[in-house]
């Protein structure tokens, strides 16, 4: 188990009850760091639907599945801005002549109507048609991957499957070269690590995303090929013609939404099943279960927390919150919910309405929920098909990790040779 140093308490605000006031460190939560899922259940068991943490800056924590769609839709009250657009950019234009472009995650860093603008030509992007496309290719990535550890009789799942597979998905359907395979994965692994009120750190790394690319993304425009980056520059952003500082936003935005997303999901999954013989063994005889049991896999362990900046005051599920408050979508307790989802500690393969919200909901609803779900379901049927049943190392329990994109650090996998 990782011991992490719980942030300091903040003092409550004169507008927050002490009965909604709930101990709870997104990043260093005991039992978070010992057991994810098990804490996750227990917040949403036993804690308010809306509380407040004093922890990590002291700030609300939606925790009910109603209270997440319902802030997750009002983009108004609930906002994704959290430098507000005139601040940042002011902030640009203050910049010397000639000073490096700073990219920006756009548009997940912005609320409607200008995030439509810069949303809606990417959906073209990541279209079903697109993304099946690149099915078998993922497959092959990810059976030598798995072929590679196979006659080791286990791995350490994250830094030999887990990790590479997405970044290598990621480069490839950029059409980034798969050579730069290591500098990538050494970005991701430092952004991954960098804390989160860094924020000059934050820029320069999202600078160094933006350098690693800069050369393939220029040669894209001179040369398009049957890639994501040729297809960037023959999108209109708001019926203008993409420029290099907008495939540089939409450059880091993929890299920072995809990467350790899809890395922490495979983790999850894979420890799920390694502690399930039986599922593994169900799921081997019928292949066509794969799709299902990753969607019931995204909804048991649903691990990703955006964050929000109340801009209006607002009650929601009892609680007021004043303009400035931040506020955490904890969805991983939202997709526990025993009022949405009956037995939600149960790994049900036949749950009706499953509507999970693993890849959020309302306008930023994941725009890579395709592809994500294609690297997943590759994951299973490539890990089943060509391991015998593995489990987990006792000997090496799993490391896991808080924090926005919760998950997981190490995990030794173990099977019979
Ligand atoms: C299992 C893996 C993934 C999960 C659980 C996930 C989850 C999410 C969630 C919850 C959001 C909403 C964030 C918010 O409301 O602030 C989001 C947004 C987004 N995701 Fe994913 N994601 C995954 C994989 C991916 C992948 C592979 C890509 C693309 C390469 C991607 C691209 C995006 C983008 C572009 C947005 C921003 C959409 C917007 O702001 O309109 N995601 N994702």
């Amino acid at each position: 188990m990782t011991h992490a140093i719980l942030s300091p308490a903040m003092p409550k605000p004169a507008h927050v009850p002490d009965a909604l006031v709930y101990d709870f460190d997104l990043h260093a939560d005991p039992g978070l760091l010992a057991d994810p899922h098990a804490r996750l259940l227990d917040i949403a068991r036993n804690a308010p639907p809306v509380f407040w943490s004093p922890r990590n800056g002291g700030g609300w924590v939606i925790a009910s599945h109603a209270a997440n769609y319902a802030a997750s839709r009002d983009t108004e009250t609930f906002s994704s801005e959290f430098v507000p657009q005139a601040q940042m950019k002011a902030m640009l234009a203050s910049l010397p002549a000639g000073a490096p472009h700073i990219p920006q995650p756009i548009p997940i860093t912005l609320d409607p109507p200008e995030h439509t603008k810069y949303r809606q030509p990417l959906q073209k992007v990541f279209s079903p048609k697109t993304i099946s496309n690149l099915r078998s290719s993922i497959a092959e990535l990810a059976g030598e991957l798995i072929d590679a550890v196979k006659p080791n009789g286990g791995c350490e799942f994250m830094s030999t499957v887990a990790e590479p597979l997405p970044v290598q998905v990621f480069l490839k359907m950029l059409g980034l070269p798969l050579e730069r395979a290591g500098e990538y994965r050494a970005i991701l692994k430092e952004h991954m690590s960098a804390m989160d009120n860094d924020r000059e750190g934050a820029m320069r790394r999202l600078q160094r995303i933006a350098a690693a690319m800069r050369d393939t993304v220029l040669a894209r425009k001179e040369n398009p090929q049957d890639d994501i980056l040729s297809m960037l520059w023959q999108l209109e952003i708001d019926g203008q013609p993409t420029t290099l500082a907008d495939m540089e936003n939409y450059g880091v935005l993929l890299f920072i939404a995809g990467l350790d997303t899809v890395m922490n999901g495979m983790g999850l999954a894979m420890r799920g099943l390694a502690g399930d013989p039986a599922m593994q063994a169900k799921l081997r005889a019928e292949p066509r279960l794969i799709p299902e049991a990753s969607e019931e896999m995204l909804r048991r362990y649903t691990f990703t927390v955006p964050m929000r900046i109340v801009h209006k005051e607002v009650e929601l599920a009892g609680a007021r919150m004043l303009p400035g408050d931040w506020a955490k979508l904890l969805l991983p307790a939202a997709d526990l919910d025993s009022s949405e989802f009956p037995v939600p500690e149960d790994y049900d393969l036949n749950r009706e309405n499953n509507v999970h919200i693993a890849f959020g909901v309302g306008p930023h609803r994941c725009l890579g929920s395709h592809l994500a779900r294609v690297e997943l379901q590759v994951l299973y049927e490539e890990m089943l098909a060509r391991l015998p049943e593995f489990r987990l190392d006792p000997a090496h329990p799993p490391v896991f990790h808080g924090g926005h994109v919760i998950g997981i650090e190490r995990m030794n996998l173990i099977w019979d040779i």
